[in-house]
């Protein structure tokens, strides 16, 4: 059975905090269970906006994975890797860049709005404007189906999907295309390789969209095709050539607006934080010190937990039956904020203490984080290596080495 693929990537920008973990990272957990997933650092986005400061990537890709592992992403279920190990993500770049128009660059929002944003960082350079094209190529050279991604990057995932179409529509006719579906159909079996040519008839002579769906399932199910044939095979039925690349599919993440400590989204730039792993200590004091309702100056003063920034924490934390309590005391001034504060604080702790074991666990044998990235970088090469190989030939760059 052919199960989809998932790829993501996270900007290594230092120790990971609890809004990548209640926006991304819980899905990531939950994907792992059913599809066939790669993760992985993407450190050469994070040098496109702090190449003036590449000193601490390093330490950064692996503080990462170890929050990644701790949060519980499982090595044996997903493959974890580092952008830069793989150096195809970047040969598919480069040739992606030959074929993209500079305008479908210029035209992302993200581009304008970072720049516009960020003014600390002179951010006109070539890289910065490729940023969603190396993206791009970070889920095409897996033929990824699906990637988990917040709103703002779905128009990347577009962008991804407009290049792959560009691409195969310019290299999709690859020589001796017929004679490669022919064999390919071969490879179905007697049965099921008669079935593809029916239905592959009645759809391209009748316009039979059942016979397309159909014939598509059929593939979907084949176990004994390798992805170029499945995908030559996709191509052949539609009358076009192979498809080379794949078209992928954001998933976005529902809930990825974790509140921050005054109410914003939770993020590094806004510096409302609470680290993932960060101390006892350290996170009471900042819940402590969270901004609550202004008019709720003195104890007696009541206030309202919908404009509080302590509330939408609750929102996240607790139950129905604290937040009731919540309402009830707050409205009424029955209840100081230090006293709304105390089940927060500790249902944040309880979250942490095993994501603070399992990440010591690690810290104390850093080689078996090594271990783990440098063979998920392995595992991801291999697949990188077939889609680059395909790419290579289309493009007329097939000297018989790889
Ligand atoms: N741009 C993504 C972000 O900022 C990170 C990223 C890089 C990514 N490459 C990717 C996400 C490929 C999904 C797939 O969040
Ligand atoms: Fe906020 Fe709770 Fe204080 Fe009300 S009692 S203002 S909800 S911290």
């Amino acid at each position: 059975m052919f199960v989809d693929r998932v790829v993501s990537g996270m900007r290594p920008t230092g120790s990971l905090h609890l809004g990548h973990y209640h926006g991304v990272l819980k899905n990531w957990i939950n994907l792992q269970d059913q599809y066939d997933c790669l993760f992985f650092a993407a450190d050469w986005h994070a040098l496109t906006t702090h190449y003036e400061t590449p000193g601490d990537i390093q330490d950064n890709v692996l503080q990462m994975m170890i929050d990644w592992l701790a949060c519980g992403i499982n090595p044996s279920k997903a493959v974890l890797f580092v952008q830069s190990r793989v150096p195809e993500h970047a040969e598919l770049h480069l040739l992606l860049s030959m074929i993209t128009p500079l305008g479908w660059l210029e035209r992302m929002p993200t581009y304008k709005d970072q720049q516009e944003n960020i003014r600390d960082k002179d951010l006109s350079t070539y890289g910065f404007l490729g940023y969603p094209l190396l993206q791009a190529a970070d889920v095409l050279i897996y033929r990824a189906n699906l990637v988990p991604v917040g709103d703002d990057q779905v128009p990347h995932i577009e962008f991804t999907r407009e290049i792959a179409r560009r691409f195969n529509h310019l290299y999709g006719r690859e020589q001796g295309f017929e004679e490669r579906a022919r064999e390919a159909i071969r490879k179905m079996g007697n049965k099921k390789g008669k079935l593809y040519e029916q239905l592959r008839n009645r759809y391209q002579e009748q316009g039979d969209t059942d016979a397309l769906e159909a014939a598509r399932a059929l593939l979907t199910e084949q176990q004994n095709l390798s992805i170029g044939d499945r995908e030559r095979l996709f191509g052949y039925l539609e009358g076009g050539g192979k498809m080379i690349l794949s078209e992928p599919h954001s998933l976005l993440t529902s809930e990825s607006r974790m509140p921050g400590l005054d109410g914003r989204k939770m993020s590094k730039s806004y510096g409302n934080t609470i680290a993932l792993r960060e101390d006892a200590s350290s996170v009471t004091d900042k819940i402590r010190r969270m901004p609550t309702d202004p008019a709720r100056v003195h104890r007696n003063d009541p206030g309202s937990p919908e404009i509080c920034p302590v509330f939408f924490l609750h929102q996240v934390y607790t139950q129905e039956t604290v937040h009731n309590w919540v309402r009830k005391g707050c409205t009424e001034a029955s209840i100081g904020c230090l006293d709304c504060k105390q089940p927060l604080i500790d249902a944040v702790l309880k979250e942490q203490e095993p994501i603070r074991d399992r990440a010591q666990a690690y810290l104390d044998d850093p080689l078996l984080v090594r271990g783990i990235i440098s063979d998920g970088c392995d595992k991801a090469r291999s697949l990188a290596i077939e889609t680059i190989r395909d790419v290579r030939e289309v493009m007329g760059l097939n000297y018989g080495a790889t």
